[in-house]
């Protein structure tokens, strides 16, 4: 094996417990395996989890059809609860809750601890609820709750019968609640009166009842109740949580195939519809598992705290099915971290004592902004790993995030994936891996990522392009729900046999990959991925709106922030109602994640001779003032200026916070 030539490698810190990789070369031959023989190498580490029916073949097909595990049967919820009770772990921890609000002394004001026998047996409960409004194996549930334990108990149940779980952010608008709940044709939903964020009461079962009116699909609504705020009432449809749950019966595990679906998960992409990423069972399983072990050592008895609300992937996969696959306890924060203050999060580790802290640099770089004295006056000795997803994550805020937070002694794992990857992808092995701050390192076992040209053509050794994904892995999504064209044509289309991923990525010298940003229209805000296309369609929806264009720019604190360029229609001028009236559209149809940092007024977008906005020239010239690349193509030259003082357009600025 070649040595690792670069002189900015981090040392691992030695493993505190025996692990199954022990050095770099080790991980290279069982990833050589797991790439040339799948059978071989997954054969036995499928071995622990619960199968009803083991699987016939490890992987069948290739591309977008692809399928893992094959003829197997198994249950999810089965497998993350029932099967440590039986196995006698039943009086460990399975979940620590606690609430957003606090008392004088910082104290939250509510906490609740499951064991896995008591998640196991309310998430059973939940699942005789849904069974008696009518939810079946394979229909679709939409889940709009706060971040409280009922949203992992309503996950897994939907689980336990083999329904798929539609989770949507507790932020969204009805607008795009409605959007959810229409193309996944869900029946049933499950809400709350409201939830608490920010120190704020917000309502959630009024959205849905704004959803609801416009669609006749909604038949059943699920109503937790939390905030005890009056909610509107629909007899025969709305139903409460606590009544559904003490009438039912608990509902025992249902088998499921491999590659039934276990939930969809809307995501942005190119265009204005946010896209169903479907997920299936067993590879899902096998790969979340398997990734809490390898990337975060994850075992029974141990405390993971993932800062993800459930209602994302990073959620999904790393607050709740990860750690609970493991045997390990999960921590689950209410609201916002920035509440009361940004050493909140740090009160909470000092509390629940997770030896895995798994964030996003966003969040690392608001407690590095506060400075170093609330993670320094806390006992945050339980933490013996660090992990950061969503965004590169700077070397100098890696280098804080593990001096001041790990304090020197823990690996941070910096792990690159994507919704449609269903796990980690692309992480060192906390132990053995040497670290390179900003950089994603090496593949986890399974996963054969390449860089490829604008032509599609792979590329050897050192190469910048985009990053591909050559063979089908075990969580890699089962397709975009209702839209098997969309699927094959977004991933699969032009990078011949491979998956392409949608981001541009560097690999060095030494195999390591550097994720550099993504290639299409999509932006990452505080994390979260906002399609520009959805963006725009909400500021043309204003009527005195006729074109607008939408950019990322690089943002200190948020990674990118929204800038929205627009064009009015005649008799129209810019002002400050005109200006928040475009807000307001924006965060009515997208809601309020995606709430511009500026809009800038011009007389025209730059366009192509075929009419196409020339969005990346608009992100350069908002970036450097400056626009250097080739403008012939440029349909009117008035619509840029050539430089900063915008002499030939009428832009107006404005910070809108
Ligand atoms: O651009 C990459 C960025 O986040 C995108 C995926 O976003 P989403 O589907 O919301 O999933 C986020 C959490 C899994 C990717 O296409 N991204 C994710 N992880 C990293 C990253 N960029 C750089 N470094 C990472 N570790």
């Amino acid at each position: 094996m070649p040595a690792l030539s670069s002189s900015d490698l981090v040392a691992p810190p030695p493993a505190p417990r025996p692990v199954e990789v022990t050095d770099l070369d080790a991980y290279r031959r069982l990833h050589a395996q797991s790439l040339a023989d799948p059978e071989g190498f997954w054969r036995e580490r499928i071995a622990p989890f619960r199968w009803t029916r083991p699987p016939d073949r490890i992987l069948e097909g290739d591309g977008p059809g692809a399928r893992w595990f094959v003829g197997g049967q198994l249950n999810v919820a089965d497998n993350a609860l029932d099967r440590w009770v039986d196995e006698g772990h039943g009086d460990r921890t399975a979940l620590i809750w606690e609430s957003e609000g606090v008392d004088h002394l910082r104290r939250p004001l509510e906490t609740r601890q499951y064991s896995f026998r008591e998640l196991r047996d309310a998430v059973a409960r939940a699942a005789g609820a849904l069974r008696d409004l009518g939810v079946r194996q394979g229909d679709r549930v939409t889940v709009y709750l706060p971040i409280v334990p009922e949203l992992p108990i309503a996950m897994l149940a939907c689980a336990r019968l083999g329904a798929v779980h539609n989770v949507i952010f507790a932020g969204f608008p009805d607008q795009a609640l409605l959007d959810r709940i229409e193309d996944s044709q869900s029946r049933v939903v499950v809400t709350a009166d409201g939830g608490y964020r920010g120190g704020k009461a917000i309502a959630l079962k009024s959205v849905v009842d704004a959803a609801a009116r416009r669609t006749s699909l909604v038949e059943k609504v699920l109503v937790l109740r939390r905030t005890g705020e009056p909610v509107g009432w629909t007899p025969g449809r709305d139903h409460w949580w606590h009544e559904a749950l003490e009438r039912a019966t608990p509902a025992a595990p249902v088998p499921v195939a491999s590659d039934a679906p276990l939930f969809v998960m809307y995501t942005s992409g190119s265009t204005g519809k946010p896209k169903g990423i479907t997920h299936g069972t067993s590879g899902y399983l096998v790969h979340t598992a398997l990734t809490a072990l390898h990337a975060f050592d994850l075992r029974p008895g141990d405390v993971n705290w993932c800062t993800a609300d459930p209602a994302w992937i990073t959620g999904h996969t790393y607050t709740v099915y990860g750690p609970l696959l493991s045997g390990a306890a999960t921590v689950l924060f209410e609201g916002v971290l920035g509440f009361p203050d940004w050493d909140r999060a740090w009160d909470v580790v000092e509390r629940h004592r997770p030896a895995v802290l798994y964030s996003t640099p966003t969040l690392v770089r608001a407690w590095l902004r506060q400075g170093d004295a609330g993670p320094r006056e806390r006992d945050l000795s339980s933490l013996r790993l660090l992990a950061s997803v969503g965004e590169p994550i700077s070397p100098s805020v890696w280098h804080w995030f593990r001096d001041v937070v790990g304090g020197g002694r823990t690996p941070v794992v910096d792990t690159w994936w994507q919704t449609e990857a269903g796990a980690a992808m692309i992480f060192p092995l906390p132990y053995v891996t040497p670290a390179k701050p900003g950089s994603a390192t090496l593949p986890f076992f399974g996963v054969d990522p390449a860089i490829a040209d604008a032509e599609g053509r792979l590329l050897d050794g050192e190469a910048a392009g985009q990053l591909v994904i050559r063979r089908p892995w075990p969580g890699m999504l089962h397709g975009i729900w209702g839209s098997p064209e969309r699927y094959r044509d977004t991933y699969w289309k032009s990078v011949p046999g491979a998956f392409v991923t949608g981001d541009a990525a560097r690999r060095d010298a030494d195999g390591y990959v550097w994720i550099v940003g993504r290639t299409d229209d999509v932006i990452k805000v505080n994390g979260h991925r906002l399609g520009t296309a959805e963006i725009e369609g909400a500021v043309v929806s204003h009527p005195a709106v006729s074109e607008s264009a939408v950019v990322g720019v690089p943002d200190e604190r948020s990674g990118e922030a929204v800038l929205v360029f627009v064009v009015l229609k005649p008799g129209f001028s810019a002002d400050a109602e005109l200006e928040s009236g475009i807000v307001h559209a924006i965060e009515a149809m997208v809601g309020k994640l995606a709430r511009p940092r500026e809009l800038r007024f011009l007389k025209a977008l730059p366009k192509n001779r075929s009419g196409k906005i020339l969005r990346r020239m608009l992100r350069e010239w908002a970036v450097t003032g400056k626009v250097t690349g080739d403008t012939t193509t440029l349909d009117d030259a008035s619509a840029l200026p050539p430089s900063t003082d915008g002499e030939l357009v009428d832009h107006v600025q404005r910070g809108i916070e």
